[in-house]
C-alpha cells in the first residue's frame, strides 16, 4: 500500500510511536508535517530521517492542552502543505487513580487526549470543504474496556473511541475515522512496570513498531469502505 503524493499530519511525531508513524508512512511516499510539544530537536531529527528517504518533512509546534492551539496547529499546517490524513498519536498517560486526581490533572488530561483531537479533526474536516480525507485516532485497548486504573487516561480514551464513531457518521461520505486501540508498544515514558505488564498479554510480546506502521498504513491507504471501525493491536490483552 502506498501514500505517493499524499500528506500526513501526525501529532506527537518527534519519538516514540508517533516517530516510528512518521517514518513508516514516509517510507509508504507520503509526507509528513510533524507536530511536537517540548521534543523540539528529537522533531527535527526525524524531519531529517524523512528528508533522508527522500519524502518531504515539516516541523510544527503547539501546545494541545490549548485548544485554540490545536485548532491553529491544523491552519498553519495546512499553509504550509493541505494534508489529506491527521493522526491523533500526542496524548497522556497518568496513572492517576479516582481518589488523587485533581481538576486541573482531570482537565489536562481531557484537553489533550480528547478535546485537542476534536478540534483537530473539526478543522481538518473544515479545511477538506468536502475532498477526501482520513483520520485516525490513537486509542488504548482500555479505551473499550474501561477499568478503575489509570482512570482519567482512561476515560480519556474510551470517550476517544465513541469519538471516532460519532465523527464517522458526522464526517460522512467523504471523510473516514477509524482508531487503533494498541496495548504493550512501547513502556510509558515514566518507565512503569514493563515486566508486569506482559504478564497480562496473550502474545508474551511487546508489539513491534513496525506492526503499529502496518496498521496504520492499512487504514490510511485501504479500502476507503472502512470507517468507524476500531482495531485492537494489542496481543489480544483486550479479552483478557
Ligand atoms: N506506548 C504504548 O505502548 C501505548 C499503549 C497504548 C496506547 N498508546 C497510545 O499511542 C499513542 C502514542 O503513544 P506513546 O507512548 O508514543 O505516547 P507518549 O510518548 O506518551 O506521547 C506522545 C507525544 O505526545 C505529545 N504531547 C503530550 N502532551 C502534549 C501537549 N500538551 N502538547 C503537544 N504535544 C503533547 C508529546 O510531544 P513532545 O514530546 O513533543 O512534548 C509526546 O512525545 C498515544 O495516544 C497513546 O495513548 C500507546
Amino acid at each position: 500500500m502506498k501514500l505517493t503524493g499524499q500528506t500526513v499530519l501526525i501529532t506527537g511525531a518527534a519519538r516514540r510511536i508517533g516517530r516510528a508513524l512518521a517514518l513508516h508512512l514516509a517510507r509508504a511516499g507520503a509526507d509528513i508535517l510533524i507536530h511536537h510539544g517540548h521534543s523540539t530537536k528529537d522533531a527535527e531529527q526525524t524531519a531529517a530521517e524523512i528528508r533522508a528517504l527522500g519524502r518531504k518533512a515539516w516541523v510544527l509546534q503547539a501546545d494541545l492542552e490549548d485548544l485554540e492551539q490545536a485548532a491553529r496547529l491544523v491552519n498553519q499546517a495546512w499553509e504550509v502543505q493541505p494534508f489529506q490524513h491527521l493522526i491523533n498519536n500526542a496524548a497522556i498517560f497518568g496513572s492517576l487513580d479516582w481518589a488523587e486526581v485533581t481538576p486541573a490533572e482531570w482537565q489536562q488530561t481531557l484537553n489533550i487526549n480528547l478535546s485537542a483531537p476534536f478540534f483537530l479533526s473539526q478543522q481538518f474536516a473544515k479545511n477538506l470543504a468536502g475532498q477526501p480525507g482520513r483520520i485516525l485516532n490513537l486509542l488504548d485497548w482500555r479505551a473499550l474496556r474501561p477499568g478503575a486504573d489509570h482512570l482519567p487516561y482512561t476515560i480519556s480514551k474510551a470517550a476517544l473511541a465513541a469519538l471516532t464513531h460519532s465523527l464517522a457518521l458526522a464526517l460522512a461520505p467523504h471523510i473516514l475515522v477509524n482508531g487503533l486501540a494498541l496495548g504493550a508498544v512501547l513502556p510509558p515514558s515514566d518507565g512503569g512496570n514493563a515486566n508486569k505488564i506482559l504478564e497480562d498479554v496473550p502474545a508474551k510480546r511487546w508489539a513491534d513498531l513496525s506492526e503499529v506502521g502496518e496498521a496504520a498504513l492499512f487504514f490510511l491507504a485501504g479500502s476507503n469502505y472502512i470507517t468507524g471501525e476500531i482495531l485492537h493491536l494489542d496481543g489480544g490483552r483486550h479479552l483478557v
